[in-house]
């Protein structure tokens, strides 16, 4: 009982992030099609190409390479258009600056600590934020983890 309890609330969580964003009763009863078109918003579309950046670096720190440059595209978490009913806040602002803190740090190549570790402390950012507003995405954020 406890399990389902449990899987209910994730399967509810998991829609927040997107309810949130969409007033997909008010298109309902408007414009019947505007289901079926979901546009994802430029942060949405950003936060995809930084989970498939994250997969690639993932896999080189396992082959034993160091990431070279630094997804200067990444810098548009501080400025991208959020998807409707949704925007920036501090708590937002504060998390975006600390990953991109956290990013920068895997690129760096005189430093002591460990580039899984740095790798993880940045994956870790992400999952951070995303409890905050947008839990959705947190199973496949955790892939990018390394053991
Ligand atoms: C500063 C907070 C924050 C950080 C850091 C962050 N995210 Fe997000 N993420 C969000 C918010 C807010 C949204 C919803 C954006 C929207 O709907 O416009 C989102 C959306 C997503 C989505 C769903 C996109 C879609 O198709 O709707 C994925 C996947 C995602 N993030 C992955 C990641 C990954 C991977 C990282 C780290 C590499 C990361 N996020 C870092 C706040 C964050």
């Amino acid at each position: 009982m406890k399990g389902l309890y449990l899987w209910s609330l994730l399967a509810v969580l998991s829609f927040s992030c997107k309810d949130k964003s969409g007033s997909v009763s008010d298109s309902v009863k408007e414009e019947p099609f505007v289901y079926d078109m979901y546009q994802p918003s430029e942060m949405a579309l950003l936060m995809e190409e930084m989970y498939n950046h994250g997969l690639k670096t993932k896999q080189d720190i396992i082959d034993g390479k160091q990431p070279v440059d630094f997804p200067l595209e990444f810098l548009k978490i501080h400025s991208a258009e959020f998807s409707k009913g949704k925007g920036r806040n501090e708590i937002f602002d504060n998390f975006s600056k600390l990953f991109i803190e956290t990013q920068k740090q895997v690129y760096e190549t005189d430093t002591e600590i460990d580039l899984k570790d740095r790798h993880n402390n940045s994956v870790n950012v992400c999952i951070t934020c995303h409890q905050t507003e947008c839990t959705g995405p947190i199973p496949r954020i955790k892939k990018l983890l390394i053991q």
